[in-house]
């Protein structure tokens, strides 16, 4: 196993040296200083507006459309044009939604769940309103995983989608996508994987998961405030109608699902991440490119962040007054290093407010999965307490975390 090197972390985020240990990685990561170079060479080099035939036009119309190869490789796409960009994964998922709800027929079915955050259930849920009818998919009482069976009964010749979550933002746990996807397609129905709690943490390769659309945001992924949405290229051309101008044609894939420009220095920016997620394996004795680069970054990530997993679910497992909301494995097949919990019956609230004076950036609340921690009553009254960390992080800043809530036991 490669130990992660700090040196070149330090190197690589300089906000981590300001001391905060962040742990609010789920929503939202720290920027690489690959991210933020390209996006300071994008803008100070010429910002002016793409598709003229002038020589800066040119240049940055394939700064963009390197953003958009950058995006692809990082989701394992066959091509560039099968990715949509944008400026949040919620607004992706809305696009698609009304892309593809025209052509379907009032009384067809959509599957979404009760685990998932808002962002891949509400765009959904929204098509009831042209006649579409949802069903849900609920997590079992007291699990962590759904259970497949659930879904099966759900599936009929009407389903159309299924749109699942890879990993709930709160429970941690990795949802077999592959398995998932196989029963989907069985059906004759589309999956559409929310990808946003998944992609920080391993690398995503959409063949591999049998997705015909996946989510994720790119801020998450230490990169800059852009979201990326893989749709298979006959899926985005065939299967959705265009929301963009009248004028742009239905093989316009896949500007005809996104009105109006996208961000262009952030779209370059993407490619920071790319350059990263290389430098990382570089500086961890992986000489390769592309693929095999980010695979490799992204297993070491795995390795650590089943580390920072297993200190902080060993101390939070000791304690009999925590609950932990979510799988209490530290294996990295089970789960990534978002860990959610109670103190039984104290305000969670109250507890991150206790914490936030030592610099450490915890959260609470329902993270915008309103729905699942609703379902679960719990005797916080507020929500859960989340720590998430990522590869940049420490055991020791996991230590100074246990410190402080040991600090606060009553
Ligand atoms: C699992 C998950 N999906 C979707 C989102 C929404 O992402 P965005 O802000 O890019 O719409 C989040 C944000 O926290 C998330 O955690």
């Amino acid at each position: 196993m490669a130990k992660i090197d700090q040196d070149f972390i330090q190197s690589n985020f300089p906000s981590l040296k300001t001391g905060t240990a962040f742990f609010d990685n789920a929503g939202g990561s720290q920027v690489a200083v690959p991210v933020a170079d390209r996006i300071t060479q994008y803008l100070l080099g010429a910002n002016v507006q793409l598709g003229a035939s002038y020589d800066a036009s040119q240049k940055a119309g394939a700064a963009v459309a390197e953003g958009r190869t950058a995006l692809a490789l990082l989701m394992n796409a066959d091509r560039p044009e099968e990715v949509m960009m944008g400026a949040t994964a919620t607004q992706l998922f809305d696009q698609l939604a009304r892309g593809l709800v025209q052509g379907w027929q009032p009384g067809d079915e959509v599957i979404v769940t009760n685990f998932d955050h808002e962002a891949n259930i509400g765009p959904w849920r929204k098509l009831e309103a042209q006649g579409i009818v949802i069903r849900e998919w609920q997590m079992p009482k007291g699990a962590d995983t759904p259970d497949l069976e659930d879904l099966r009964a759900l599936m009929n010749d009407k389903t159309r989608l299924v749109a699942v979550t890879h990993v709930s933002n709160i429970f941690g746990s990795i949802m077999p996508i592959r398995q998932i996807a196989d029963a989907v397609h069985e059906a004759g129905a589309l999956i559409c994987v929310d990808g946003v709690a998944f992609a920080p943490h391993r690398a995503v390769d959409v063949k591999a998961l049998g997705a015909d659309f996946y989510g994720f945001s790119v801020y998450k992924v230490y990169g800059p405030h852009h979201a990326a949405l893989y749709g298979r290229y006959d899926l985005l051309r065939d299967h959705t109608r265009n929301i963009n101008h009248y004028f742009y044609g239905e093989d316009k894939v896949p500007n005809k699902l996104e009105p109006g420009n996208p961000n262009y220095e952030l779209a370059y920016g993407c490619v920071g991440v790319v350059d990263y997620l290389e430098a990382f394996a570089k500086a961890h004795g992986v000489n390769e490119s592309g693929r095999p680069a980010i695979e490799a970054a992204f297993n070491i990530f795995a390795d650590h962040e089943e580390v920072l997993s297993e200190r902080l679910l060993t101390y939070l497992k000791s304690r009999d007054d925590v609950t932990i909301i979510g799988t209490p494995s530290a294996a990295k097949v089970d789960r990534v290093p978002t860990v959610a919990f109670i103190v039984n019956g104290q305000s969670s609230e109250a507890l991150v407010r206790k914490v936030d004076p030592a610099g450490i950036g915890i959260r609470f609340g329902d993270f915008h999965s309103k729905r699942l921690v609703n379902s679960m009553e719990l005797s916080s009254g507020d929500g859960v307490i989340r720590v998430s960390a990522v590869h940049y992080n420490t055991v020791a800043e996991i230590d100074r975390l246990i410190e402080q809530l040991e600090s606060l036991r009553r």
